[in-house]
């Protein structure tokens, strides 16, 4: 993990992330993206881990194909041209944390991004599938057409989860524009990680 400091949603998605991906364990990406997630995830799984990443896009595939092909780590990735709100169809459960990093892919096609409804049921299905202890991390961009929606509904659904069951933080970058990020952070309940 490059130290990127408090500034960057996606480095505070990493950090809290870590402390609950166990070695030898799995993990989900589920916006495969330029591959940085994954390849994180996969740093933290080890040699006998496991991570699923996922992407519409297979330009976001090759991209996170090449970076692992870089560190040697395509072994413990399974790349899955689809969409993460189908999830449960390729990946058996538990897993140790799940990472959604939403929005469009950056140096690709800004029209093709994540959408409300099938995020909202995506982060479900992967709050699901995680083991007691287990996180998930939501880091959502406003900036683009949808994204306030985006927002406002996985706001609305994390909020409504039974506080027994889920650990419930948003992380809001309070002196910045309107159109920083928002990152959201759900731990299952059960045990310390
Ligand atoms: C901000 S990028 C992800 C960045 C990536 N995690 C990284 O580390 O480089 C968002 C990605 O989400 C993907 N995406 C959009 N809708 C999706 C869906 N329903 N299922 C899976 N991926 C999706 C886009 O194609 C795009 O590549």
């Amino acid at each position: 993990m490059a130290f990127k400091g408090l500034g960057s949603a996606v480095y505070l998605a990493q950090m809290l992330i870590s402390e609950s991906v166990k070695d030898g364990g799995t993990a989900i990406d589920a916006t495969a993206g330029n591959g940085n997630d994954t390849l994180f995830l996969a740093r933290l799984v080890g040699p006998h881990g496991k991570v699923y990443a996922f992407d519409i896009q297979a330009l976001a595939l090759q991209k996170t194909q090449l970076q692992l092909a870089k560190y040697g780590y395509k072994d413990r990735v399974e790349l899955l041209q689809a969409g993460h709100e189908e999830m449960e169809k390729f990946v058996p459960g538990p897993v140790d944390a799940a990472i959604f990093n939403l929005g469009y892919l950056p140096g690709g096609d800004h029209r093709v991004t994540s959408s409300a409804c099938t995020t909202v049921r995506a982060v479900q299905t992967a709050l699901n599938l995680l083991r007691p202890g287990g996180r998930a991390s939501i880091v959502v961009y406003t900036g683009h057409p949808g994204g306030n929606e985006e927002c406002h509904r996985l706001e609305e659904m994390a909020s409504a989860l039974d506080g027994r069951q889920f650990h419930v933080l948003k992380i809001d970058f309070l002196n910045r524009s309107g159109r920083a990020p928002v990152l959201i952070v759900i731990e299952k309940a059960g045990i310390t990680p």
